[in-house]
């Protein structure tokens, strides 16, 4: 049987992208950014994952303001990476895992959790920075990696409620997979961040802290907050924080918190990063 043993959350600022593929990592100024990741390289090594969910956001890459899916999982053979202007990150193409993303895809739908199905599909750095975080700069992706993209770029995006039940959803389909897979869900995105406007660069510490704390603790609290609460607390862009609430519905409710990392700023961006496990069965 299939079983999600832990969640990954993590920012997919694409400046560290562009860090790691300059050679920049040594630079004063990204030193402490990579630092904070240097234990989940080591951990998931030794963990050793069959597949990731990886759940993230298209910024206009794959899809346009033309066709704005709310939830789209990926159930292609592979996925490459997205031209977004500079040309494609020089990273590997995603393998995906074509016949455990049709049975989330099938579980969820008849589960009335409606998905877009895409066959076909680019990925960005909204997906390849958390990889690059993850696992550094190998030749190819260590593991298979299903990619599910949240609409947080058009409103309305979904609730964050939506979101977490979105994740208990995916946890009961991948339950119900017959071969036994070691599964990860990475939640990507945020955290406090504000790209347009007045209030450009605004990065809120006690809010993201809170929401770390939270999601370990209390994840129905913050399955609450509106989205106005959001913008006014996390920045514009802070709605990307949702994302972390599908990760965290995926979980038991009793997870762990391995690891924590957070930094600000990277960009324009609070870099934040948690680890958590599931208890063994
Ligand atoms: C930045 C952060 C993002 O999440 C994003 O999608 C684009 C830019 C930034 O901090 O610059
Ligand atoms: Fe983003």
């Amino acid at each position: 049987m299939a079983d999600i043993v832990a969640g990954i959350a993590t920012s997919h600022v694409p400046a560290i992208g562009a860090a790691l593929d300059l050679g920049k990592t040594g630079e004063p100024y990204w030193q402490p950014v990579f630092k904070g990741y240097e234990f989940v390289k080591g951990w998931l090594a030794e963990q050793k994952p069959d597949v990731i969910i990886l759940v993230y956001n298209d910024h206009a890459s794959a899809f346009s303001l033309e066709l704005i899916p709310t939830f789209a999982i990926g159930c292609a053979e592979s996925f490459a990476p997205a031209d977004e202007g500079w040309g494609p990150r020089p990273v590997p193409v995603v393998q995906g895992h074509p016949e455990l993303a049709w049975h989330i895809a099938q579980a969820l739908i008849l589960d009335e959790i409606d998905m877009t199905i895409v066959n076909k599909m680019d990925v960005d750095h909204g997906l390849t920075v958390p990889l690059s975080l993850l696992f550094g700069q190998p030749q190819a992706w260590p593991c298979p990696v299903i990619p599910l993209a949240v609409n947080v770029v058009q409103y309305p995006p979904p609730t964050g409620n939506r979101c977490y039940q979105l994740g208990k959803a995916i946890r009961r389909a991948v339950a119900s997979f017959e071969p036994d897979l070691k599964v990860m869900i990475v939640g990507t995105g945020g955290m406090s961040h504000q790209l347009q406007g007045p209030r450009a660069g605004f990065i809120n510490t006690p809010f993201d802290t809170a929401f770390l704390d939270g999601l370990t603790r209390d994840p129905v609290g913050l399955s609450k907050i509106p989205h106005i609460e959001y913008v006014r607390e996390a920045g514009s862009e802070g709605i990307e924080l949702v994302m972390w609430l599908v990760m965290r519905g995926a979980l038991a409710d009793d997870a762990k918190e391995v690891h924590r990392f957070y930094h600000v700023p990277a960009s324009n961006s609070a870099v934040g990063h948690i680890i958590l496990q599931n208890p063994k069965e």
